[in-house]
């Protein structure tokens, strides 16, 4: 099927509008925040300067459990199904109707003095006022404003994506809009991002990119981007250097610093020359440590660091990437770069 060009009926430009699950956010503005640390001076920097990241120790009781009974520790791959399946269930979750059914069962549990259910149902009930509040009121998590502004300007057409640890690959399909002609292969070793996070991403969500006709706005949806579903663990893929840009969401967080080059080289191994290495991580700061405090029973499972964009960049600095744009999103640093 053919993209939605605008100007279309369903489709009004510089529109924002809730839906049950997400915010349809269609302004063209800038977004609400993008702050550039692109001029830093990345040789003079030093881990003195910035301080480490910090690191986020609050693990889910439910991951204690699984090693209680398991008499082992939860391997990585298990960490990640839990945490993809908790999340999916979010992003599913009718923010409408689904906090009403929560209170009322809240209600119907202090009611029959059910205390552990009735707290239980707090938990959950907080849990989603605030998934309502971070996802769909300010859509910090997708934040399509922002990740325009981060992914904008790239010298590249009908470029070839490879996503790593891409869960439901929000990402790859906004550079596919605004890079038309695409192709992405989603990387994931959890089979649940194939047929469920990414499966069940809504098809009626519009990404906004360009026509490439007319250089005019156009929306697209899932179904309109090239898109292939791997699931494999990065470290086995077997691809060459095939790639016009390698990105990642949230993955490089979850290696600690002994580890950390192991990703980066990730990010290179399968880039053409001269093709571009986007890497996001979630950012350090109060909100974020509160989120991940909250929603830890559902998020934590693993080693997770939050730093600011300048420590994202001076890893990849040393790591030997260039840096052609740093800045940081409503709940994300970001990095466009190239290898040096
Ligand atoms: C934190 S998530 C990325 C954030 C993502 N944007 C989201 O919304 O969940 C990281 C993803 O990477 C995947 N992953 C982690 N290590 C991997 C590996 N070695 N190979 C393949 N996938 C991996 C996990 O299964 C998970 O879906």
């Amino acid at each position: 099927m053919l993209a939605t060009e605008l100007p279309q009926q369903e489709f009004s430009l510089d529109s924002t509008r809730l839906f049950p699950t997400f915010r349809q956010d269609l302004r063209t503005s800038a977004p609400d925040i993008f702050v550039d640390e692109t001029s830093t001076d990345w040789g003079n920097l030093s881990w003195q300067d910035l301080g480490k990241p910090y690191l986020v120790q609050n693990y889910s009781k439910h991951r204690r459990a699984w090693e209680e009974s398991h008499s082992a520790e939860m391997p990585v791959e298990i960490q990640w199904q839990h945490f993809n399946r908790n999340f999916h269930r979010l992003f599913a979750s009718d923010l409408d109707d689904a906090p009403r059914e929560q209170g009322k069962l809240l209600l119907k549990n202090v009611g029959r003095m059910n205390l552990p259910q009735a707290q239980q149902a707090l938990a959950e009930l907080v849990r989603l006022q605030i998934w309502n509040h971070v996802h769909r009121r300010e859509d910090a998590v997708w934040d399509p404003r922002g990740k325009r502004a981060l992914f904008e300007g790239l010298e590249i057409s009908k470029p070839n994506i490879l996503f790593l640890g891409a869960a439901e690959g929000y990402e790859a399909m906004q550079l596919l809009a605004m890079y038309p002609g695409g192709h992405a292969v989603l990387v994931d070793y959890d089979d649940f991002c194939r047929t469920d996070r990414f499966g069940r991403f809504p098809e009626a969500y519009p990404f906004l990119g360009k026509n490439p006709a007319t250089g005019g706005w156009q929306v697209y949806r899932k179904e309109d981007l090239q898109i292939d579903f791997e699931v494999c663990d990065i470290r086995d893929l077997k691809y060459g250097k095939e790639f016009d840009i390698v990105l990642s969401v949230g993955l490089i967080e979850h290696f600690s610093d002994e580890h950390k080059g192991v990703v980066f080289e990730f990010h290179r191994r399968f880039l053409k020359p001269g093709g571009y290495a986007i890497m996001t991580t979630p950012r350090r700061q109060l909100r974020s440590k509160a989120f991940y405090l909250l929603m830890g029973e559902l998020m934590n499972y693993g080693y997770r660091e939050l730093m600011d964009a300048r420590q994202l960049g001076l890893y990849a600095y040393e790591n030997g990437f260039e840096i052609l744009r740093c800045g940081y999103i409503k709940a994300h640093n970001g990095l466009v770069t190239k290898v040096l």
